[in-house]
C-alpha cells in the first residue's frame, strides 16, 4: 500500500468489547479479534480502528483511560496487542488506535497522586469552587468535589477528569504515548474529543491554541513515516473544522455532517458539496461515516420519519420502519463507498444490524443513561455483541453470556447466515469494498444532472454511482450495472436504491 494509503482507505471500526469473545467471559477481547482477522480480510477492509483498549474502570466504555502503556486485562495483554498488530500487518491491514487527550481516569496514577497530594493537581482542573456553570456532556454538573473539598472539572463523566493542557507535562506525556505505540507498529491514531482540549474561563470548544497541540503531534507522527492522525471533531462550522486538517496538523477527521443528514437528496447533496468544498483548500481527503459506537444504527435511523441524527434523546421510542431503513442503509452504504476519500464501517454495519432499542433499563451501562436521569437511553443499543453464527444467543460471540443481551431474533443476521446469501448486507459490503478497492477511494467526482432527487456522479475511474432518493423509479444512464443495492427492473432504478455502472 502507498504512503498515502489513508487517503482512500476503507477503515473498519472494532468496538472490542462487543466484537468477539475468545475466553468465554462474555466480553470481546484480542483473542476473539485475532481469530476473526480472516473475516475482516475477506470483507476487504484496509485498516482497523480500535476503540480504547487500555486498562480502564470502564466508566465510559474505556474512554476513561487509566494507563496508556498497557492493555485492559479483560481484553488481553500487551504481548497479545503486539501480536495482533503483527498479524494484521501480515494480512496487509493497518492498525489505528484511540487516544483520549481531553480527559483521563480517576484511576490513573496522575489523578490518584493528585488526590493524595494537593500540590500535584496542576495536571487537572482543580479549584476551590466550580469556576463556571458548565454542564457535563453526559448530563449533570461538569464539576465534582473531592473529599478535601476542592472541585475538579470533567466535561464527561465524573470518572473522567479533564486534563490541563496549560501544563507542559501533559504535552510531554501524550507525545510519549504516541511514540510508545508508533514504536509498536500502530499506523495511526484516532483522537477523541479533539476540539475540546484547551479551556478558558468561559469556553472549551475549538479554542485556537488546540492547533498548536496537533502541529506538534504531526511532527511526532511524521518522524515515523506513514502514520495517520484522525480527529473526532464535531463542529458545525465547516471552516473551523477544516482548520484541523491543514497540511501540518491532522490528516483526516470524521465527517459527522454527512452522518447526521436525513435520508433526503437535498440534505445529502448539500453535505457532500460542503464536505468537498471545505476539504479541497486544505488538501485533506474527506471521510464518509454512516455510523459508530456513539450513534443510532443506520437501519433504525433511516426507517424513521425524521432520519437525522442528533445526540440528545436519539429519537428513542420514535417508530422506525426497519424494512425501509434496511433498504436505505444498503443504498447509503454504496453511496458512501463511492464518494471520494476514505470510508468507515462500524462493526455490525456490514451485517445490517438495527439499533437495539428495547434493552431492559437495568442492563444499560452507558453513563449517558444514568447521568441524564434516564431521559437519554444512551449508546448501548449500538454496542450489542455481534452475532456470528448459530440460531440463538450468544450467536457464536463466545461461550459466555454476552455483557449486553442480544435480541433472540438475530438468527438471520449472523455473519454465517449472511455468508452464503448472495443478497445479504454482508455480501453487498464485500462486493462494494472489492470494487471500491479497484476503482474508488481518493480522487474527485463529477455530478451528473439526473434530477433533484437523484444523487448521481462519475468518479475518475469512470464508475458512475446513482442513488434514487425519490418515490418513483428513474431511468439509469447508459452503462453496465456492476453492483446495486436492490433489484433493478427494465433499466429503472427503484426508490431508495443505489446502482454502480461502468
Ligand atoms: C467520544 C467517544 O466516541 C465517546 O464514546 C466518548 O464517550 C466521548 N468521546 C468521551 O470520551
Amino acid at each position: 500500500m502507498s504512503q498515502t494509503w489513508w487517503r482512500g482507505a476503507a477503515i473498519y471500526q472494532v468496538y472490542l468489547r462487543s466484537f468477539a469473545d475468545g475466553n468465554g467471559d462474555g466480553a470481546g477481547d484480542l483473542a476473539g479479534l485475532r481469530s476473526r482477522l480472516p473475516y475482516l480480510k475477506e470483507l476487504g477492509i484496509d485498516a482497523i480502528w480500535l476503540n480504547p483498549w487500555y486498562p480502564s474502570p470502564m466508566a465510559d466504555g474505556g474512554y476513561d483511560v487509566a494507563d496508556y502503556r498497557d492493555i485492559e486485562p479483560v481484553f488481553g495483554t500487551l504481548g497479545e496487542a503486539e501480536r495482533f498488530i503483527e498479524e494484521a500487518h501480515e494480512l496487509d491491514i493497518k492498525v489505528i488506535i484511540d487516544v483520549v487527550p481531553n480527559h483521563s481516569s480517576t484511576e490513573s496514577e496522575w489523578f490518584k497522586e493528585a488526590l493524595e497530594n494537593p500540590a500535584a493537581r496542576d495536571r487537572f482542573w482543580f479549584a476551590d469552587e466550580p469556576l463556571n456553570d458548565w454542564q457535563s456532556i453526559f448530563g449533570g454538573s461538569a464539576w465534582s468535589q473531592v473529599p478535601d473539598g476542592q472541585w475538579y472539572l470533567h466535561l464527561f463523566a465524573p470518572e473522567q477528569p479533564d486534563l490541563n493542557w496549560a501544563n507542559p507535562e501533559v504535552h510531554q506525556e501524550f507525545e510519549d504515548v504516541l511514540r510508545f505505540w508508533f514504536e509498536r507498529g500502530v499506523d495511526g491514531v484516532r483522537i477523541d474529543s479533539a476540539a475540546l482540549l484547551i479551556k478558558s474561563d468561559t469556553a472549551y470548544e475549538d479554542l485556537d491554541e488546540v492547533h498548536d497541540v496537533y502541529r506538534r503531534w504531526r511532527e511526532v507522527a511524521d518522524e515515523y513515516g506513514e502514520r495517520v492522525l484522525i480527529g473526532e471533531v464535531w463542529l458545525p462550522d465547516q471552516e473551523r473544522f477544516a482548520r484541523y486538517l491543514r497540511p501540518d496538523e491532522l490528516h483526516t477527521a470524521f465527517n459527522f455532517d454527512f452522518l447526521s443528514c436525513a435520508w433526503d437528496p437535498r440534505d445529502l447533496r448539500r453535505s457532500i458539496d460542503l464536505t468537498l468544498s471545505t476539504h479541497t483548500p486544505v488538501g485533506a481527503p474527506p471521510t464518509w461515516v454512516l455510523s459508530n459506537h456513539d450513534v443510532t444504527r443506520p437501519v433504525t435511523r433511516y426507517g424513521r420519519a425524521d432520519s437525522t441524527f442528533a445526540h440528545g434523546g436519539r429519537l428513542h421510542g420514535t417508530p422506525s420502519d426497519l424494512e425501509l431503513g434496511y433498504r436505505r442503509a444498503r443504498a447509503a452504504a454504496l453511496l458512501a463507498m463511492a464518494l471520494p476519500g476514505s470510508v468507515y464501517v462500524y462493526q455490525g454495519e456490514e451485517l445490517g444490524l438495527p439499533e437495539v432499542e428495547d434493552l431492559p433499563n437495568e442492563v444499560r451501562q452507558d453513563p449517558m443513561y444514568a447521568r441524564s436521569g434516564g431521559e437519554n437511553p444512551g449508546r448501548d443499543g449500538c454496542r450489542i455483541p455481534l452475532p456470528w453464527s448459530g440460531e440463538e444467543p450468544p450467536f457464536g460471540f463466545g461461550t459466555g453470556t454476552p455483557w449486553l443481551p442480544q435480541p433472540e431474533g438475530w438468527r438471520k443476521l449472523t455473519a454465517e447466515a449472511q455468508r452464503t446469501d448472495l443478497g445479504s448486507m454482508l455480501n453487498l459490503y464485500r462486493s462494494g469494498l472489492a470494487i471500491r478497492r479497484e476503482r474508488l477511494g481518493d480522487g474527485t467526482l463529477t455530478w451528473l444532472p439526473l434530477g433533484e432527487e437523484v444523487l448521481a456522479f462519475t468518479r475518475d475511474s469512470g464508475l458512475t454511482s446513482v442513488t434514487n432518493l425519490g418515490a418513483d423509479p428513474v431511468p439509469l444512464p447508459a452503462g453496465e450495472v456492476v453492483l446495486a443495492s436492490g433489484p433493478i427492473e427494465d433499466g429503472l432504478l427503484p426508490s431508495d436504491t443505489t446502482a454502480w455502472l461502468v
